[in-house]
């Protein structure tokens, strides 16, 4: 019986390939489409020739007109954006990036059973993605990026067991990512970052175990971090930033000793950061937990994490001492601001010596802490490609060091609302590409050194509420970058040079008020926000 049932079964299509073979001597001229419908089985090369056609005939805007290419004259595998594999003669990879395609993609897409490799990164398709991709058992890149796709991520796609690798990035995905994707397991790397996507993070992602990217940025998921993470442990980057995700981070997530890339920022995430977390994540090279509410000290074991280049805890709630940053010299981008570090006290900048092996260091955001004590005069032995050092609100005291003006590459120096006291040191006309100068809300005495004008790039310069006195430097009119000037309530005396008031550059602001100053602004100068008072 089972001998003879498969014989007939065998026969039968047998039978249909022959009756296609005769149709499509017939038929030949009527075009795919009819064949396709009028033959219930067909060869499979004609499935994929049918299924490419009706990708193409979702798309209603064609650009560059590749798909002109896509026409019964030649053979599928040569259409532009087709590879096929050398045996069979099936597609196995529809690549079509950067095309300016425009329309959905065509539930067939699922009939190209042989394909490895679906790449449409920038182009416009739009609607959904279907479901019947899940029908790609051979699948195992899938990028989508840059698009508008809208409606929510196939569960399906967790019937792709080959999927390596999946890029939805840019997109209009909506609703919360399928749990059922946990069952990928030679999922290698996804980025979902900038979707819609909702809903908390499945506790199977901890399934996924070959994982080693995983990127989930910009979306408004919530919810806590599943404790399952920590099984990840081929994981290498792990993007959470800008999320509603709340809660504390799991401590298992901390163990992960791969890690190279911990970004966590914009999140509701409380609670602290782990004492040993340099030791833990040896690896890590970009620690970003900024904009949450960690609280408690700063980790002391950051001084092992060797491989850092940014550490970025911006804007929370970190209190007490930094420790040493001496192992750090990959450090890049070191951003503290806005935390409750330091104890005002005389040793608080201590650490600032221990950057001076950094030599890549290129920010330095120190901001709204409560660092105390004198700026150290190692500051003129920082990396000279340091472009952005940001120490305002604060409570530092004591002389700028004339070693500020070795740090040539600065663009941006902001010391506003400290205690520093004394004179600016003519060196800073060293600092030849500074283009924001901001030392307002400070007990700065002497004059303004005329070496300013050597800073030609400057384009908002602002010294307000210090005890600065002399002349206005007429040097200061080669400055003509410059966009704003504010230099009130000193004690600035003398006239007001003409080649200041006469920079044509200045648009925001000139505010030279509450000072001792003689002298006419001319009548054509017209700002914006005009606070000028002699
Ligand atoms: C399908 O395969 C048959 C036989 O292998 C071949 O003759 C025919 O040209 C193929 N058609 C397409 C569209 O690839
Ligand atoms: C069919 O495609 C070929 C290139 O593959 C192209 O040269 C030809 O012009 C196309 N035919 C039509 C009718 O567009
Ligand atoms: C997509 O666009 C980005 C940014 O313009 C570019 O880096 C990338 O190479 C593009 N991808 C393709 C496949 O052209
Ligand atoms: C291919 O896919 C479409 C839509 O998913 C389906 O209707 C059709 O029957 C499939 N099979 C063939 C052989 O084209
Ligand atoms: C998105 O694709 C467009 C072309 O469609 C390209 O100009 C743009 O740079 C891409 N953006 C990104 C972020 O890749
Ligand atoms: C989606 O997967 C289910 C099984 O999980 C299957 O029954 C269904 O046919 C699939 N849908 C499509 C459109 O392939
Ligand atoms: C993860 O995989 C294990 C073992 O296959 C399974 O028992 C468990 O249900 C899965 N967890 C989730 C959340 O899918
Ligand atoms: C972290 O790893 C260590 C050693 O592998 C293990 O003993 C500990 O239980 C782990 N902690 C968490 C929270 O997973
Ligand atoms: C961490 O750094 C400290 C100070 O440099 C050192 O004494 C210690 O051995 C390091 N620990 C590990 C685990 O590397
Ligand atoms: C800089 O590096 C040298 C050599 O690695 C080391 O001896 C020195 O202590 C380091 N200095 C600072 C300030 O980190
Ligand atoms: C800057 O570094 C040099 C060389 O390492 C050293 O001799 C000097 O004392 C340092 N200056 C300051 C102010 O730390
Ligand atoms: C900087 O300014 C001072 C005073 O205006 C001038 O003597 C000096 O030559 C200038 N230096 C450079 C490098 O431009």
């Amino acid at each position: 019986m089972k001998q003879s049932s498969k014989h007939l079964e065998l026969s039968s299509s047998l039978f249909f390939v022959y009756l296609s073979l005769i149709l499509l001597t017939f038929f030949n001229l009527q075009g795919p489409k009819l064949l396709g419908l009028a033959i219930p089985v067909v060869s499979g090369n004609e499935t994929d020739r049918r299924a490419l056609l009706e990708f193409k005939a979702k798309i209603i805007d064609d650009h560059f007109g590749v798909m002109r290419s896509w026409n019964n004259s030649n053979h599928f595998c040569q259409w532009y954006g087709v590879a096929c594999g050398r045996r069979h003669q099936r597609a196995t990879m529809l690549d079509l990036g950067s095309l300016k395609l425009v329309g959905s993609i065509s539930p067939f897409i699922g009939n190209l059973s042989f394909l490895r490799l679906l790449n449409l990164e920038n182009n416009s398709f739009n609607q959904a993605i279907p479901q019947e991709i899940g029908r790609l058992k051979r699948l195992r890149v899938l990028i989508l990026q840059n698009n508008t796709l809208s409606g929510e991520i196939p569960a399906n796609l967790s019937r792709c067991s080959r999927l390596a690798s999946v890029n939805f990035r840019g997109n209009l995905l909506t609703g919360e990512i399928p749990g059922a994707l946990g069952m990928l397991s030679k999922l290698i790397q996804f980025s979902f970052r900038k979707n819609n996507l909702r809903g908390s993070i499945p506790t199977s992602m901890g399934n996924l175990s070959s994982l080693v990217s995983m990127n989930l940025g910009e979306n408004i998921l919530s919810g806590v971090l599943p404790e399952a993470l920590g099984k990840l442990t081929n994981l290498e980057v792990f993007v959470v930033t800008d999320n509603g995700i709340s809660g504390v981070i799991p401590a298992s997530i901390f163990n992960l000793s791969n890690v190279r890339v911990l970004h966590m920022s914009i999140t509701q995430i409380h609670g602290s950061l782990p004492s040993d977390l340099g030791i833990s994540m040896p690896h890590i090279e970009i620690l970003s937990v900024s904009n949450n509410q960690l609280t408690g000290p700063f980790p002391v074991s950051i001084s092992n994490a060797s491989n850092l280049v940014e550490l970025s805890v911006w804007e929370n709630k970190l209190c007490g001492n930094l420790p040493s940053f001496q192992n750090l010299d990959k450090l890049s981008r070191f951003f503290i601001g806005i935390n409750l570090l330091g104890n005002t006290i005389a040793t608080d900048l201590n650490f600032l010596c221990t950057l001076t092996n950094a030599s890549r260091l290129e920010q330095l955001w120190i901001n709204a802490n409560n660092f105390g004590g004198e700026l150290p005069e190692c500051i003129s032995n920082l990396s000279s490609n340091l472009l952005g050092l940001n120490m305002q609100q604060n409570r530092i005291l004591g002389r700028i060091p004339a070693g500020i003006g070795n740090l040539i590459n600065l663009e941006v120096l902001a010391a506003t609302d400290n205690q520093l006291s004394g004179a600016i040191p003519p060196a800073i006309g060293r600092l030849q590409k500074l283009g924001i100068f901001f030392v307002s809300q400070n007990s700065l005495s002497g004059v303004i050194p005329p070496s300013f004008g050597n800073m030609t790039m400057l384009i908002k310069l602002a010294l307000r509420d210090n005890n600065l006195q002399g002349n206005i430097p007429s040097s200061l009119g080669k400055c003509e970058n410059l966009i704003g000037l504010d230099l009130s309530n000193n004690n600035l005396s003398g006239s007001i040079p003409p080649e200041v008031t006469g920079l044509s550059s200045l648009s925001l602001t000139l505010d030279l008020s509450s000072n001792y100053l003689t002298g006419v602004l001319p009548v054509e100068v017209c700002f914006q926000q005009i606070l000028v008072a002699v």
